[in-house]
């Protein structure tokens, strides 16, 4: 069975002692993990050995990146490479979130790039889709996210493809307090599972996990998460709040 898994991700927000304390309130509230079931924090890069060290040891926890480059190493200012992120035992990455294509131009030829070293590195991707309000507006978000899933994860093996988590983030959704409603995250889903059985077969894409994201909250989780195709949720500012993080986690089904 699929994993369902609430994923936080920071963004670019806290102070270290601010996400020290984050993770200290979270962990201090009750919830519980399935054995089916992942929390998963994508803090800051710096913010990377402290989570480690304040999760150590806690069943189905993980830490994520929201970020790595395409390339093992070398002469790349600025960025963090994935054998970085290996070193310091971190097994998720985000990729292609609708912030860095939109901010840094990322492709989703690039995004492939980035899939395959994370997967030579036994590195989960979680691997961001969505569309932008213009071609929701035009009723063309099926092939708009058919081509990113094409573009960028059609070149995986079966093998590969079950090591990927999928997000379907519908950038008008994001941060806008506007979320979709459970029906569009669920036609959408559908639509993603549908194109992914199409391609390696049912057995496969039942395989594999789809988180929601886009405006989830304690409020309209469960709902949300409810969706047969939903497997739970990729939450950015609701994340940052101990008692909302804690009730979409114990919102997963
Ligand atoms: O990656 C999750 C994020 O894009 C969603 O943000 O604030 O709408 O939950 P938010």
């Amino acid at each position: 069975m699929r994993k369902q898994i609430a994923a936080a991700n920071w963004k670019m927000n806290l102070t270290l002692s601010q996400g020290e304390q984050l993770l200290k309130d979270i962990q201090s509230k009750p919830h519980t993990l399935g054995a089916n079931q992942l929390a998963i924090f994508a803090v800051p890069f710096p913010y990377l050995p402290m989570a480690q060290q304040q999760l150590a040891g806690k069943q189905n926890v993980f830490i994520a990146a929201q970020n790595c480059y395409s390339k093992k190493s070398g002469a790349y200012t600025g960025e963090v490479s994935v054998e970085m992120l290996q070193s310091l035992g971190i097994s998720y990455v985000v990729l292609g979130h609708s912030e860095r294509r939109e901010y840094f131009q990322e492709s989703n030829q690039f995004l492939a790039e980035k899939i395959n070293i994370c997967l030579e590195y036994n590195i989960h991707p979680i691997f961001c889709c969505g569309e932008p309000l213009s071609i929701r507006e035009a009723n063309t978000q099926n092939a708009f996210v058919a081509k990113q899933l094409e573009e960028s994860l059609y070149h995986l093996s079966a093998e590969q493809l079950k090591q990927v988590v999928i997000a379907y983030e519908p950038i008008w959704a994001i941060g806008t307090g506007k979320t979709a409603t459970s029906a569009q995250a669920q036609e959408m889903h559908a639509f993603i599972r549908e194109q992914l059985t199409a391609k390696y077969g049912a057995a496969t894409a039942n395989e594999i996990t789809i988180l929601y994201g886009g405006s989830v909250k304690a409020a309209n989780a469960g709902e949300i998460f409810g969706q047969p195709d939903v497997d739970g949720g990729l939450v950015g500012g609701a994340s940052l709040i101990a008692d909302e993080f804690v009730a979409i986690i114990n919102a997963l089904k």
